[in-house]
C-alpha cells in the first residue's frame, strides 16, 4: 500500500521568515504527530532553516523547491544536494512546470539534478505535465512519455521506488482549473503502465505519484480517492494553514477508508 503524500510547495511567498514560520507552525499545530499521510512544506531556499527550526519534533518533512546538479564549484546562484541536507530538507521538488517553462529546464537537466537529489539521500519529487496546447492537440501521452523518459533515464528499479512523481497539468496550475478526477485518473493510470513496463510491476506499485493543479480542501476528496493518486502538490491553497490542513485531511479520510 502506498502512503498519500501531501506536499505544499510555497513558490516565491511569503516574503518575510516570520510569516514563514507563522504558516509552519500552523500546519504543524494542526497535524500533530499523525503520520497516517506523509507531509511536506517547500518553502523558499531562504526560509528552510527557520521552516525547519519551527518543524523540529512533528513528522513534517521539508523540501526543497529545486537543486542544482553540481555538488559544489563556480555556480553562482546555485543550492546543492548536500546543502539542502545540512539545512535539514528530506525532500526536493524537481522539473516543476515553472522552472520547464519559466526557465527553459529541459527533461535532461531534471535528469541530473535527480541524480544529484539520490545521491545526497534527497526524497525527489519529479513534476511532468501537459500545457493546454499540447492537451487540445491531443499530445498529453507525447509530451508526458518525453518527460517521463527524460527525467527518469539510467535510473534503477530500486532507485525509481524512491522517486515521487507530480503530474500537474499546466493548464490546472493556479488557474482555478482542476483536472476531473477521471482525466486526472487517467493520465495516473497511463504513468503507472508506463512504469510497469520501464520498471517492473513491483516498482510500479511502490512509485507513489502525486497529483498537482489547483487542489483545494473540497475537491481533494475525490482527487485522492482516484486508485492511481496517491497524494497532492499543492501551491495557491498550500498559502493557508488551514487550506492546507483540510486537503491533508481528505487524504487522511481516504486513507482510513483503506485505499
Ligand atoms: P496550484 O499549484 O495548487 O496553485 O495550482 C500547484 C503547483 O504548481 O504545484
Amino acid at each position: 500500500m502506498r502512503t498519500l503524500l501531501i506536499a505544499g510547495n510555497w513558490k516565491l511567498n511569503p516574503t518575510t521568515a516570520e510569516a514563514a514560520a507563522l504558516l509552519a507552525d500552523g500546519v504543524k499545530q494542526g497535524l500533530g504527530s499523525a503520520t497516517d499521510v506523509h507531509v511536506a512544506l517547500a518553502p523558499p531556499f531562504v526560509f528552510l532553516t527557520k521552516v525547519d527550526q519551527v518543524l523540529e519534533g512533528s513528522p513534517i518533512g521539508l523540501a526543497a523547491q529545486d537543486l542544482y546538479w553540481e555538488n559544489n564549484g563556480a555556480f553562482t546562484g546555485e543550492v546543492s544536494g548536500p546543502m539542502l541536507v545540512d539545512v535539514g530538507c528530506t525532500h526536493v521538488i524537481i522539473g516543476h512546470s515553472e522552472r520547464r517553462h519559466g526557465q527553459g529546464e529541459t527533461s535532461g537537466q531534471v535528469n541530473a539534478k535527480l541524480k544529484a537529489a539520490l545521491a545526497a539521500k534527497l526524497i525527489p519529487i519529479v513534476c511532468i505535465g501537459e500545457t493546454k496546447d499540447e492537451r487540445l492537440a491531443e499530445k498529453t501521452e507525447e509530451v508526458l512519455l518525453e518527460q517521463l523518459v527524460g527525467s527518469l533515464a539510467g535510473l534503477s528499479p530500486e532507485e525509481m521506488a524512491g522517486v515521487v512523481l507530480a503530474y500537474e497539468p499546466v493548464w490546472a496550475i493556479g488557474t482555478g482549473l482542476t483536472a476531473s478526477p477521471e482525466q486526472a485518473q487517467a493520465v495516473h493510470a497511463f504513468i503507472r503502465n508506463w512504469l510497469t513496463q520501464t520498471f517492473g510491476a513491483a516498482t510500479a506499485g511502490r512509485v507513489v505519484v502525486q497529483y498537482g493543479g489547483s487542489v483545494k480542501p473540497d475537491n481533494a476528496a475525490e482527487l485522492l480517492g482516484q486508485p492511481d493518486i496517491d497524494g497532492a502538490l499543492v501551491g495557491g491553497a498550500a498559502l493557508k494553514a488551514g487550506d492546507f490542513l483540510g486537503i491533508i485531511k481528505a487524504g487522511q479520510d481516504v486513507m482510513a477508508r483503506g485505499k
